[in-house]
């Protein structure tokens, strides 16, 4: 035992144990840490004393989370689907990613994001092989907040099939479909072949289903597309379309709807047909996506390089900062 843990008084009671968790935790080397059980310890002692909770009640929750961990497995991730349900990804995503204005907003991840999806498809790849599938095409531009085009981003994109399930949902899944790596081009562009993104209900079959249940909730999502940018110098975005009309575009089970990521799908003007070599039936996203430079000293990376050039190796702003005297993130 390190020299310097306080002990504990002879008795803990219901007034006096939060101060004495607190206390005993206070060792802890890391700040951000500290504060951050500081502060759950806090919100949960007062949660119980608030609502007087009962030890069934404590054991009944004990006995849900246990179930939530157990469904999860490589391809399920079903505290995700829980935090998601309960707004938590949503207001994490918003408070760790702020967006300025002229930028695109995030949105949740979700939980059916892979790792294993074909890298580095070239433009024009075709990236659901579902037949049954409404023929879309992607065509996307990626800029920085004053408009240059930023070439050489990674973007991961997925959706669902035609019937509302993800690739990983089939038991039979023989490889990843409905997923893909792109990268912009020299041009900040990207396009690819999808199908039109249908409403589908999270997996309601484990514990969060039932939670929903008992709530009163139904489990669906309006038609999106998962998008996610990655580049060195750039804030990292995680984001969705979604197509404008859609059911539950106004009850979405996870709160992912932005009205600035909501779309409609285009019509085709002259020259797009034979600049992407689709069909005219073919249903057309398009958007503009603007990352964040990552900001040092102050100003934006992007603003420190002079252009296009000046995208790469700016560094990030790592570390903690104060604010409103609690310990942050220091993400701006
Ligand atoms: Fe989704």
């Amino acid at each position: 035992m390190p020299n310097s843990a306080p002990l504990l008084p002879a008795s803990l009671t219901i007034d006096n144990i939060t101060s004495n968790v607190h206390a005993i935790n206070s060792t802890c080397t890391s700040p951000r840490l500290k504060f951050l059980l500081e502060r759950l310890v806090t919100h949960l002692h007062d949660f119980t004393r608030e609502t007087r909770l009962s030890t069934s009640e404590w054991t009944s929750a004990i006995q849900f989370l246990t179930a939530v961990g157990q469904i999860c497995s490589p391809v399920r991730q079903e505290f995700i689907l829980l935090s998601d349900i309960l707004g938590l990804s949503l207001l994490v995503d918003s408070i760790d990613h702020p967006k300025p204005a002229a930028s695109t907003e995030g949105t949740v991840l979700g939980p059916f994001h892979t790792h294993d999806a074909p890298t580095y498809a070239a433009n024009g790849a075709t990236i659901s092989h579902d037949e049954d599938g409404e023929p879309m095409l992607v065509a996307c531009t990626v800029r920085d907040t004053r408009g240059n085009p930023i070439p050489g981003v990674k973007v991961d994109v997925w959706e669902t099939d035609s019937k509302g399930f993800y690739d990983v949902q089939h038991a039979d899944r023989a490889g990843p479909d409905g997923r893909a790596v792109v990268a912009s081009d020299e041009h900040g562009e990207f396009h690819f072949k999808a199908i039109v993104p249908v409403p589908y209900p999270i997996p309601n079959d484990g514990p969060v289903g039932q939670l929903l249940e008992k709530l009163g909730r139904h489990p669906y999502r309006p038609s999106h597309f998962h998008f996610m940018f990655e580049k060195a110098g750039f804030d990292p975005l995680i984001t969705a379309l979604y197509v404008r009309g859609s059911p539950y575009e106004r009850s979405d089970a996870v709160f992912g709807v932005k009205e600035s990521l909501i779309v409609d799908l285009g019509l085709w003007g002259c020259g797009g047909v034979e600049r992407y070599g689709v069909g005219r039936e073919t249903k057309l996203m398009k958007y503009d996506f603007v990352l964040v430079g990552r900001r040092r000293s102050g100003v934006e990376a992007s603003e420190g390089g002079g252009g296009a050039g000046g995208h790469e190796g700016e560094g990030e702003a790592e570390g903690i900062m104060v604010v409103d005297g609690m310990l942050v993130p220091d993400v701006d």
